[in-house]
């Protein structure tokens, strides 16, 4: 039996870390084989890519070398762990993935949304999550809860507007695939977030 591919997007300070922390809790007290897993990263290789990427002494990082370096990341991520235990039947909750390369180096470094895409298709080889949750806040609202969140790394500290970029990248993505790609309302309470995740995995679990 084929496990489930969930993505879960947004933009930094949305809140996803701690609704993925509920969601495995609660998906584990259920019984459901759940692996979790996160971008970039999830295997020592990918992990070793994203010291890389993240680096704060790599500042003069180029934007289509950062592209590359999560696509890559990616590559292997993709192969090692999430196609071996979707195919095991498990259910893999990825935190981000392809849609955070749209996003973030398409859209927001102004690399193009079709150049990332092609690269990202040669990284992946079709494998796209089944659902995709995005969490939606809006950037006043995460750059005021960001401020609590002490050091931030290398792509934390850009601007505001390429946050704004980031957000508005990600409501256009949401709004041309609505089937895959849910949005829920990360401004609420956090146990109402939790409610609104559980209601779009209804029928999944
Ligand atoms: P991380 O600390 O994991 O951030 P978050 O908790 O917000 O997921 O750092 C990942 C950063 O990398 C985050 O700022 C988003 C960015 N990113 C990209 O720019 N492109 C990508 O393809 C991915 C996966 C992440």
């Amino acid at each position: 039996m084929k496990g489930l591919f969930i993505s879960v997007e947004g933009t930094d300070g949305a809140g996803k870390s701690t609704q993925i922390d509920l969601l495995l809790e609660y998906l584990k007290a259920k019984g459901v084989d759940v692996i979790y897993t996160r971008e970039p990263g999830g295997t020592y290789i990918s992990e070793k890519i994203r010291e890389i990427i993240l680096d704060t002494d790599n500042e003069g990082m180029e934007g289509a070398c950062e592209a590359l370096l999560y696509a890559a990341s990616r590559a292997q991520h993709v192969r090692e762990k999430i196609v071996p235990a979707i195919n095991e039947g498990k259910m893999v909750i990825c935190d981000r993935y392809v849609d955070s390369s749209i996003v973030y180096q398409g859209v927001a470094r102004g690399l193009g949304v079709d150049a990332v895409k092609a690269v990202n298709e040669f990284a992946i080889g079709g494998v796209m999550p089944d659902l995709t949750l995005f969490f939606d806040l809006t950037v006043e609202e995460s750059v005021k809860r960001k401020k609590n969140m002490g050091s931030l790394d290398r792509i934390e500290k850009e601007s505001f507007d390429f946050h704004k970029k980031i957000y508005d990248g990600y409501v256009a993505l949401a709004e041309s695939d609505p089937v895959r790609i849910k949005r829920i309302d990360a401004s609420k309470p956090v146990e109402e977030v939790h409610a609104q995740v559980l209601k779009v995995l209804e029928g999944l679990i």
